[in-house]
């Protein structure tokens, strides 16, 4: 449950960085702190997710979890340095690239669980 809690909310946030990416865009500059900030909660959601998703490996849940978590993670770390330094060429196409993933993570850690043994 905390996984799933947490999944969802890191898909939300990272589902408004475009949102607020777009804003600023368009010519409402306020929208770039409004990034900045959703940038360091989907960092900071990224991390709690991994150590949940580690917990629940550890209580013999499924390990996909921390991988994907660690994979999306790590991706998010580079959209951020990304962003810093303007590169829009990497970190407009990893942006889409990681909404999807999350959005993605999010479908399959809902779906009813059918945990094995072996995993
Ligand atoms: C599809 C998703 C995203 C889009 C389209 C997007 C777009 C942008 C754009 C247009 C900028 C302004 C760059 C500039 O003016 O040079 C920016 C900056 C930035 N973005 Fe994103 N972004 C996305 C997702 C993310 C995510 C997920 C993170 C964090 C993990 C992030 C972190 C940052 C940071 C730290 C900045 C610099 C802010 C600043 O200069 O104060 N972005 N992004």
């Amino acid at each position: 449950m905390v996984n799933r809690v947490l999944v969802s909310a890191h898909t939300v946030a990272i589902i408004g960085q475009p949102v607020f990416a777009g804003g600023y865009l368009g010519g409402d500059y306020d929208m770039l702190g409004l990034h900045r900030v959703g940038a360091d909660a989907v960092s900071f959601l990224a991390y709690a997710q991994i150590l949940a998703a580690l917990v629940l490996w550890l209580v013999r849940g499924p390990r996909w979890l921390f991988w994907v978590s660690l994979l999306l993670a790590a991706g998010e770390t580079a959209q951020y340095f990304a962003g810093m330094d303007g590169a829009l060429d990497l970190h407009i196409p990893l942006g889409v690239a990681l909404v999807a993933g999350m959005v993605l993570t999010t479908v399959a850690l809902w779906r009813p669980q059918i945990w094995r043994a072996g995993r």
